[in-house]
């Protein structure tokens, strides 16, 4: 347990129920109705909301004349303060929630849908952080736990006329919990995400893959539906994609479920970085359609290179954590909108990447479907964080594998997620050893078609001076990715690290997913004054330099491309709960260290046509 942070009293039973649906899929190409907007708010720091199941007693309409001796209820939606969804509390209310942790109840009321029929509806969240008891009308619907992924109840039966959507989000952080209880980055809590009511044909598509692999004949476009309904068995489904001159039926098995398969035409042109090319494609049957636009792109590793549609491809990239950026100083937060998840990845192409390390957990929805707009490949990762996740413990296991299926399903179409990472920075323990390796497994099931990475960090047979990739994990990686430090943290200068070797016990590729110093903006003096600008850029000329002379060293993504809010940053001169490994601002403003990131790709992008 870590000392001081409150453990969860035990759910009422009847809270212990999912209650999730499985996920509608290409949300955004679907019938639906966004709840987003003002809502009601209750701060509950002590969380009887939950024990004495507060959000199931509507307030009697007269109760402020109720009779003496009648039920005494102490809150009221009618005249509990505003807040903003999506978005997170802690940059709203005028910083009275700046620092909050704990349980906060939201509530929506919301009409019953225009149109009546037979349809489905479904209350869609495309995140809440951390965990979500949702109630419609009074009545659970579900809990769910994890505060990046999308989650769905299904409430076809349970809406009337005016809907009272109430919604415990609870960020309190905890051991057990995916991440746990310490991790650099701000916690910000709510439901950070918009929320749909999402409406469907009795039997609907609700998963759908379209993907293109190499076979020995050659390319195949492998299409594979499953419906959802009382007819979702033997039911006839059609794929369309028109500039492909594509038009092919199947009919679902038993299951529920078709596999749709053809070699791909000749000139079907790949998605890739430089070429971004989506196709839209239809997905019928008769009750219901689905659009989407899908980049057809393979990705594999072949010794020591990372090959994109068979060529071998250097990764150009940085990370990112999923924070506004700023026009003020005191605006980042977690609510992106459209313009700002573009803000942030116009950035990252101005440094000429062609990679974005999405880290720690999954970024919205928006931000991938940018990415195969904007041409930029993307590493996804669950935030199973250093030491601080229990990694003996079941449920924390499950909810790892429940996270990490929910992504998958999310933009297993997304051309631009070529990897899925399923930790960072993780001890070199046995009991970690097998819950990667569980999560590895998941992943290589539900999607044999990307590439699995895991940003490491520890060795066996390092030393100061020569850094050895041994982890045992690497041997279930497809690639390997590695955070080195060396000239920040420990005794190491900048100048030292053009004396560091590198060793490999492995065969395969890999990225320096991360490196980076601090720096102020605007802090100037000589390189070797921790700090200032010159000192990052200092440190990002040597690593660089370092990196390149490593063969199988194939892409980077430093740490990281704009500052972010972190508990953990304590300085008020430099840093006043900023960390500062940013080559921007939290308002954009470059550091001298862009440079040289900038202009290493611009050499990298001229160079000759890959091996
Ligand atoms: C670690 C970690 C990051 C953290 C960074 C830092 O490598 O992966 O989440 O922010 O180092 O210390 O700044």
């Amino acid at each position: 347990m870590v000392d001081g942070l409150l453990s969860h009293p035990p759910l009422p039973q009847e809270l212990r129920t999912q209650g999730l649906a499985p996920l509608p899929c290409n949300l955004y190409g679907r019938e639906r109705v966004d709840l987003s907007g003002t809502w009601q708010f209750l701060v509950d720091s002590v969380e009887r909301g939950l024990r004495n199941q507060y959000p199931r007693y509507t307030i009697p309409k007269d109760e402020k004349q109720a009779p003496v001796g009648g039920p005494l209820v102490e809150y009221d939606w009618d005249s509990a303060p505003d807040i903003t969804v999506p978005g997170d509390w802690n940059t709203q209310s005028n910083e009275r929630l700046f620092w909050y942790e704990g349980l906060g109840w939201y509530r929506r009321r919301f009409p019953a849908p225009p149109t009546s029929g037979d349809r489905r509806y479904f209350l869609y969240f495309e995140a809440a952080n951390y965990r979500a008891h949702v109630y419609l009308n009074g009545s659970p619907l579900g809990v769910h736990e994890g505060g990046f992924t999308p989650f769905a109840f299904e409430v076809t039966d349970k809406l009337v006329s005016d809907n009272s959507l109430v919604v415990g989000v609870n960020n309190r952080r905890q051991y057990g919990n995916v991440p746990g209880s310490d991790a650099d980055w701000f916690n910000y809590g709510g439901i950070t995400r918009p929320v749909w009511l999402v409406s469907t044909p009795p039997t609907f598509i609700q998963h759908a893959v379209v993907t293109l692999r190499d076979a020995e004949t050659g390319p195949i476009i492998t299409c594979t539906v499953t419906l959802d309904g009382r007819d979702a068995a033997d039911t006839p489904v059609t794929l369309r994609i028109p500039e492909l001159a594509i038009e092919l039926d199947a009919t679902t098995g038993a299951d529920g479920r078709a596999t749709i398969e053809l070699p791909a035409p000749r000139h079907l042109e790949r998605w890739s970085p430089e070429t971004p090319r989506l196709y839209p494609i239809v997905l019928s049957t008769a009750e219901d359609t689905i659009a989407d636009r899908i980049g057809f792109r393979t990705i594999a590793t072949r010794g020591h290179d990372v090959l994109l549609n068979g060529r071998s491809i250097y990764l150009r990239g940085i990370s990112i954590h999923e924070e506004r950026l700023g026009t003020r100083e005191d605006d980042g937060g977690r609510r992106l909108d459209w313009d700002d998840s573009r803000r942030l990845l116009t950035e990252a192409r101005a440094l000429g990447c062609n990679f974005v390390r999405l880290a720690h957990y999954p970024h919205s929805e928006k931000t991938t479907r940018l990415c195969d707009e904007l041409g930029l490949l993307v590493w996804s990762e669950i935030p199973v964080y250093q030491e601080d996740i229990a990694y003996d413990d079941p449920h924390t296991l499950e909810v790892a594998r429940q996270m990490l299926a929910e992504i998958i399903t999310r933009d297993q179409n997304r051309a631009s997620v070529v990897v899925w990472s399923v930790a960072n920075e993780t001890p070199l323990t046995e009991p970690r050893l097998r819950f990667l390796r569980t999560l590895i497994a998941d992943a290589r099931a539900q999607d044999s078609t990307r590439l699995i990475s895991a940003a490491l960090n520890r060795s066996i047979a390092s030393t100061l001076t020569e850094i050895v990739i041994d982890d045992p994990l690497g041997a279930d990686l497809d690639l390997l990715a590695y955070n080195t430090y060396a000239g920040w943290y420990g005794p190491l200068a900048p100048g030292d690290i053009t004396s560091i070797t590198w060793r490999s016990i492995y065969d395969k590729p890999m990225i320096l997913s991360e490196f980076g110093t601090d720096a102020k903006f605007g802090v100037h003096g000589v390189r070797e004054a921790r700090w200032t600008e010159e000192y990052q850029r200092w440190f990002y000329e040597q690593t660089i330099h370092n990196a390149n002379t490593v063969p199988w060293i194939r892409g980077l993504s430093p740490w990281i491309l704009k500052d972010f809010r972190s508990p953990r940053r304590y300085r008020t001169d430099y840093q006043n709960y900023w960390n500062r490994k940013g080559l921007i601002s939290e308002t954009g403003q470059r550091k001298l260290a862009w440079q040289v990131l900038h202009d290493f790709y611009q050499h990298q992008a001229d160079a000759p046509a890959a091996r």
